[in-house]
């Protein structure tokens, strides 16, 4: 039999078991004790924050727990048939097993112009009894003359602290199904910063931790998930540090190797940046790197190269540039190299 995920097995029920976005859930609490729901919603955010869970909770409390909302996922219809059969037509009719009748429309950015027309005339329309609420993470992509009509809650990325409380959690439900079943907290520190917000993110890699190992540490992480290999950038850098003409064969062997010189460049921004943040706070928890004595004693070798390191960034960050308009990136990089291991 198919194990549920446990992003699924454990999406909250009710806003008492939602993490963090207070703000919202304080007023749409309200609105359900005062009754003054508003005739449409848009939740923005970015991925696996609680768009869904909320629209799904939020429709329970208005109904009183009664009926079920009407859930379309535009990305997979985002024809304006589907739009007009599904919802135009139905919510003109009083939903019979509950007070109102609440289509969530998830993903709407990806609804075609025939579809957003068709919602705009329901929209100005307003059966009664009808309440839409519409998710999306790209909110640039929604018509102005639908977002002048919604109310709009914005849901935050998630805390590094809340996503780890909530993976404690997590984890301690599913020790006391099986009790063999260990995560190292160091495992649980890097799996919540590696998610950057996501909640769905951090539970999911979670998960796939644990159907790889019973037993979850720093390693199984590093391992499993598919994070940058931190070992390519720290000799990278030793060697742009030492101007070591040699850096040029670890272009040559990412090329070889398949990788894209341009997601290599962008994370090793983002390595860089992390090594500026060590040397600037002196302290791991500021950046995205884990707690791993390897990894620290490998920064703090970095502590006195604040200049040269500064350096580098610039290099990079002109690179990242010149990318977009150059085809060979092989040689483009490779030159850029030398010729700041020639300065
Ligand atoms: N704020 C939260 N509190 C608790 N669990 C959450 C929260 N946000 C996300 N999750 C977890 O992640 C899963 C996915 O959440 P949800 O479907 O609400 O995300 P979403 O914001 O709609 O993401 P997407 O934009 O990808 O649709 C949930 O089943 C739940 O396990
Ligand atoms: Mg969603």
């Amino acid at each position: 039999m198919a194990v549920t995920p446990l992003a699924i097995k454990y999406r909250p029920k009710s806003f008492e078991d939602l993490s963090e976005q207070e703000s919202i859930v304080s007023i749409l609490t309200n609105q359900v004790e005062t009754k003054t729901f508003q005739h449409a919603y848009l939740f923005i955010g970015s991925a696996g924050v609680g768009k869904t869970t909320s629209a799904r909770i939020f429709a329970n409390m208005i109904n009183d727990g009664k009926g079920r909302p009407i859930e379309v996922d535009a990305a997979s219809n985002s024809g304006v048939d589907n739009i007009r059969n599904n919802i135009i037509d139905d919510s003109k009719k009083k939903s019979l097993d509950s007070e109102y009748k609440i289509f969530i429309i998830d993903e709407c950015h990806s609804l075609s112009n025939s579809a957003w027309q068709a919602l705009l005339k329901l929209l100005e329309e307003s059966p009664k009894y009808s309440i839409f609420i519409l998710c999306t993470t790209n909110p640039e992509k929604i018509p102005a003359t639908i977002i002048s009509r919604v109310q709009q809650f914005k849901f935050n990325r998630i805390s590094n602290d809340g996503i780890k409380s909530r993976l404690v959690d997590i984890y301690d439900k599913e020790k006391e199904e099986d009790s063999e079943i260990t995560v190292s907290d160091e495992a649980l520190d890097y799996i919540s910063k590696l998610a950057r917000g996501g909640l769905r993110t951090a539970i999911t890699n979670l998960d796939k931790c644990l159907s790889f190992s019973k037993s979850v540490d720093l390693d199984v992480v590093i391992n499993v998930i598919d994070t940058v290999n931190y070992d390519t950038f720290f000799s990278f850098t030793e060697k742009l540090i030492n101007k070591d003409k040699d850096c040029i064969n670890t272009i040559n062997n990412l090329y070889n190797s398949g990788k894209d010189l341009k997601q290599f460049n962008l994370d090793y921004m983002k390595f860089l940046l992390d090594v500026m943040s060590y040397i600037i706070f002196n302290n791991i928890d500021s950046t995205d790197f884990p707690k791993d004595n390897n990894v620290i004693s490998k920064l703090d070798k970095f502590k006195d190269k604040e200049e040269i390191i500064l350096n580098i960034i610039r290099v990079v960050k002109d690179l990242n540039y010149e990318a977009r308009f150059n085809s060979d990136l092989k040689t483009l990089f490779s030159i850029t190299y030398l010729l700041y291991c020639g300065e």
